[in-house]
């Protein structure tokens, strides 16, 4: 029977296997729901990297520069994580170099598996519609922050085992945890995450719009996958069905 596990931290990922895995790469706030924003809005590709100067670097040869740190925006670049700024339609069909606090390290570890998807809330049933298809092993792939387990991202997985319908056998404990605990917070998430670290850290910075944002379901239908060094959507001929 296929196998779902969940990686709740980048630290933890020398546990799992990849090869022949599919992974789901999840930063709710904000990395894979900026990602899927933009996509969603018509950017061509997203380019994640993993340090500020690989980002410059990518600006200067023509790519919209995305970079955070610590959930603010840095200088010299233009725009940071919010969703909304990747909603820009002078963006469409460009490309754009991102690097943020977790999201693009969890990217860069994520590789080796069979194929690497973004989820977040915003495209839930067309992410959840795509894996319960899956012919093979499924690890979600939660970023966390700074190496520490985060909720937000936790509960998401949550919802997707809980939406697998337990087609998947669980690989480990996680899987179970994280379904009960979405079980308990579906009705209401915000108050799920009320005075966890990272939304703590986005209302001090007076975002909670971006936080409101990324916890609706299915604002979109697309999926973004990652395809050598650039994100771009999912096509019927990435399909692996
Ligand atoms: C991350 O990559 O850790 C997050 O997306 C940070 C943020 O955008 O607040």
């Amino acid at each position: 029977m296929k196998k779902i596990d969940i990686c709740l931290t980048p630290e933890l990922i020398h546990q799992h296997d990849l090869t022949g895995t599919v992974v789901v790469v999840i930063d709710i706030l904000r990395a894979s729901s900026s990602i899927t924003t933009g996509i969603a809005h018509g950017v061509k590709a997203i380019r994640p990297v993993e340090s500020l100067g690989e980002c410059r670097e990518l600006k200067l040869k023509g790519h919209i520069g995305a970079a955070e740190r610590g959930g603010k925006k840095v200088g010299g670049f233009d725009i940071g994580n919010s969703p909304f700024s990747y909603m820009n339609p002078e963006f469409e069909g460009k490309k754009i170099a991102m690097t943020t606090t977790n999201g693009t390290e969890t990217l860069r570890k994520s590789k080796g598996a069979l194929q690497v998807l973004i989820g977040s809330f915003l495209n839930y049933s067309a992410l959840l519609t795509y894996v319960e298809r899956l012919p093979c092993d499924i690890l979600l792939h939660c970023a966390g922050w700074k190496g520490k387990v985060n909720m937000e991202d936790t509960l998401f997985a949550g919802a997707i085992v809980f939406g697998l319908k337990q087609m998947f056998e669980y690989n480990s404990d996680v899987p179970l945890m994280a379904a009960n605990l979405y079980k308990q917070a579906r009705n209401n998430l915000k108050s799920a995450i009320e005075g966890s670290s990272h939304v703590s850290r986005l209302l001090n910075l007076g975002l909670e719009k971006d936080i409101d944002f990324c916890l609706k379901f299915d604002e979109y239908k697309i999926i973004p996958v990652l395809k050598g060094d650039y994100i771009t959507k999912l096509k019927l001929s990435d399909m692996l069905f």
